[in-house]
């Protein structure tokens, strides 16, 4: 693809943002900021019984690559086993959102996945307990309110 048809595809990504959303009842709620400019990400997970991602959504307040990076993940990971998530590269998020595009920017680009990521990474745990995995959501919410 051309430079221009990453950038639209992201900006299509962060002006259509697919998943959006907050679930009900999740069964993994984690949030992501990234300290440097103070954008967050919420990611919703639900789980079946195989731990696969059976219904995904976020929210956040970012810049556009990072909401078009958490938009674009949701869209992969439907499916996925947690271990599958833990384990992703991170290559094909930079890849399909233009390498040369999101070089500069890749803590932008990967917020979604990294935050995600964590959930994974923890739920396991706490499911041993019975527990689900729930972070207070105090900053998505706030700054989405604004
Ligand atoms: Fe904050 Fe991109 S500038 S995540």
């Amino acid at each position: 693809m051309e430079r221009q048809e990453y950038i639209d595809f992201i900006l299509d990504h962060y002006n259509n943002p697919r998943n959006y959303g907050a679930l009900e009842d999740p069964d993994i709620l984690v949030n992501g900021g990234n300290p440097g400019c103070g954008d967050v990400v919420t990611m919703y997970v639900q789980v079946d019984a195989e731990n696969r991602v059976d219904e995904i959504k976020f929210e956040g307040k970012g810049c556009t690559i990072s909401m078009a990076g958490a938009s674009l993940i949701t869209e992969w990971v439907k499916g996925k086993t947690l271990q599958e998530i833990e384990e992703m590269a991170y290559a094909p998020i930079i890849d399909q959102m233009g390498q040369d595009v999101v070089k500069s920017r890749l803590r932008c680009a990967t917020l979604g996945v990294d935050t995600l990521k964590g959930g994974a990474r923890e739920y396991p745990s706490r499911h041993a307990l019975g527990q689900k995995l729930i972070q207070p959501i105090v900053l998505a919410h706030t700054l989405i309110t604004q």
